[in-house]
């Protein structure tokens, strides 16, 4: 049911911190301070493969930049339609985890039986506990968030992402990368994230301003680095799958090598950054593109705000938050201007054009 709300898009967006809440809850015990993860040795393990498809896929992408740092742990994100195709190089004690929404995705079921059929052991991060793949994977780890009906992913994403961070704690742990004490204060952080979710959904009215300006641009950039990157490519899928508007998301230092032959002052250029160790040369891209005349929606937190080049026209600042849970608070601005920006347009943003909620042909 929606409630109150115009759209499940919308309602779902408001569902995140409950989503969120009580997936974390399956994965940490929070009096002792403790990830809890079921199924695999983490400490055997020598390589992550994630496979997923759309959405599923970024969170693997976020999981990547999350895991790999504080675990010191190799993994590997394909787009599930690649993957079994490109004769990957797999190896043993390669956990591969399936990162599922529906768990029926025809491309990432095929990559999960590929992995099993390789003697690999599989895991899926599922929404859907009674799907093809929550009975085929060795191990599951379901998110929480309840059932999603709009066709653009929300509540699952940050649910994913949810998972994605405490196996980062998980793993950083069992590889002996933390102490009990680091595990202990990044668990407090991790279920700090709902609360702050919460408060980075209240910047709607923010977001609204410059829903109106993008609703009216022909093609818009989305910029991140490090963790945001992932996310700048979230932000731009959302924005095109709902509005029909062109948007592509890069690496925010990929600028020069090319997207910025696009930057024109009709061009609304989203940089994602917030006041991170990555923020000086995020904040350099954007003094370049305005230099060229483009419209920046600059979308940090209130020591980025702080810091911002000046000229930076609008701004959306996110509640300050530890780095490890940043993607998980400034998902809700990218979600809410897609979904701003379709209402004005007028699309039907629970059942876009072409697109159906479950992908089961390849
Ligand atoms: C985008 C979106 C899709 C799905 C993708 C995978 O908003 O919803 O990109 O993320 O089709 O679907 P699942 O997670 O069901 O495998």
């Amino acid at each position: 049911e929606k409630g109150n709300y115009r759209h499940f898009m919308e309602k779902e967006i408001h569902d995140q911190p409950e989503g969120c809440q009580r997936t974390i809850a399956a994965y940490v015990d929070m009096v002792a301070g403790a990830t809890t993860f079921e199924g695999v040795d983490l400490a055997g393990v020598e390589r992550i493969q994630v496979v997923g498809c759309g959405t599923a896929y970024l969170a693997g992408l976020v999981g990547k930049y999350l895991i790999e740092p504080l675990a010191d742990l190799p993994v590997d994100v394909d787009v599930a339609s690649e993957f079994r195709y490109r004769q990957p190089a797999l190896r043993e004690n390669t956990l591969t985890i399936a990162i599922s929404q529906s768990g029926e995705t025809a491309d990432t079921l095929a990559a999960l039986r590929y992995c099993k059929d390789k003697g690999l052991q599989t895991a899926v991060v599922v929404n859907a506990q009674g799907s093809t793949m929550a009975r085929e994977a060795d191990v599951v780890w379901p998110i929480y968030c309840g059932p999603e009906i709009g066709v653009a992913s929300t509540k699952a994403f940050t649910a994913q992402v949810s998972v994605l961070t405490a196996l980062a704690v998980a793993a950083a742990r069992a590889r002996g990368r933390i102490d009990a004490a680091e595990e202990k204060r990044l668990v407090g952080v991790l279920v700090e994230a709902p609360r702050l979710i919460a408060e980075s959904i209240n910047l709607e009215e923010a977001v609204q301003g410059i829903a109106h300006e993008v609703s009216k641009a022909r093609d818009v950039l989305y910029l991140g680095r490090g963790p945001m990157y992932p996310l700048a490519l979230e932000g731009a899928l959302k924005l095109k799958e709902i509005s029909y508007i062109h948007a592509e998301g890069y690496a925010a230092g990929e600028l020069k090598h090319g997207p910025i032959a696009l930057v024109d002052e009709e061009t609304p250029i989203v940089i994602l950054a917030p006041y991170d160790s990555y923020f000086e040369k995020s904040a350099s891209n954007m003094s370049e593109v305005m230099a060229r005349g483009g419209q920046v929606v600059f979308i940090t937190d209130p020591e980025g705000e702080r810091h911002a080049p000046a000229g930076a026209k609008v701004v959306v600042t996110a509640p300050r938050c530890d780095p490890l849970i940043a993607p998980l608070v400034m998902s809700a601005p990218i979600q809410l201007l897609a979904y701003q920006v379709a209402v004005q347009k007028g699309a039907d943003v629970d059942q876009p054009r072409n697109l159906a909620k479950s992908v089961t042909v390849e």
